[in-house]
């Protein structure tokens, strides 16, 4: 399955810590192997409920964060170099997996639409996304991340990285609801 997770998110490859590279990459899976998707459906599923109807999947607006994420933050060392430190490595990680959780927030019904799971429910994707992080050993910085990129983090202090995906996630969510 790894290989096929660094093919869906290729910009894992960019992850310089080794440990951390892989830590990504086994959140993915172990998420995978909780939710009723498969990494087939990732390209698939809508990346969001809240929008009558979106052909942006999941997959795509995962990958189109972190791309706004990365340009971001190398805009931030360009204008603000050590004024602002960031750590370009949990950027990419915590903008890959901010929303590992939606494979366990959503389900298909009978008809095959896809709906929120009792799971979803009762845990929504920040929450579940950072369970998982946490149980495969990721840093506190990346579990961070994942529970503050929407507005559970409005009642948080954010990191730097955590504020640049939050706006990259909502940047690239916002203009869809037309
Ligand atoms: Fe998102």
């Amino acid at each position: 399955m790894k290989n096929e997770i660094i093919k869906l998110f290729p910009k894992i490859m960019d992850i310089k810590d080794i440990t951390l590279r892989e830590k990504t990459i086994e959140c993915w899976k172990k998420a995978i192997e909780m939710s009723p998707f498969s990494l087939e459906d990732l390209d698939k599923i809508p990346f969001t409920l809240l929008l009558d109807k979106t052909d942006i999947s999941l997959l795509k607006h995962t990958n189109a964060v972190v791309n706004t994420s990365i340009k971001i933050a190398e805009s931030f060392i360009e204008n603000y170099g050590d004024k602002m430190p960031i750590r370009m490595d949990y950027v990419i990680s915590g903008a890959i997996l901010h929303d590992v959780g939606k494979v366990l927030e959503f389900e298909k019904d009978k008809d095959g639409k896809v709906v929120k799971s009792h799971y979803g429910k009762r845990l929504r994707h920040p929450v579940s996304g950072g369970i998982i992080a946490s149980e495969v050993g990721l840093p506190l910085e990346v579990v961070h991340i994942i529970v503050a990129h929407s507005k559970e983090g409005d009642f948080t202090k954010r990191s730097t990285e955590s504020w640049i995906i939050h706006h990259a996630d909502f940047v690239n969510f916002e203009p869809f609801k037309g």
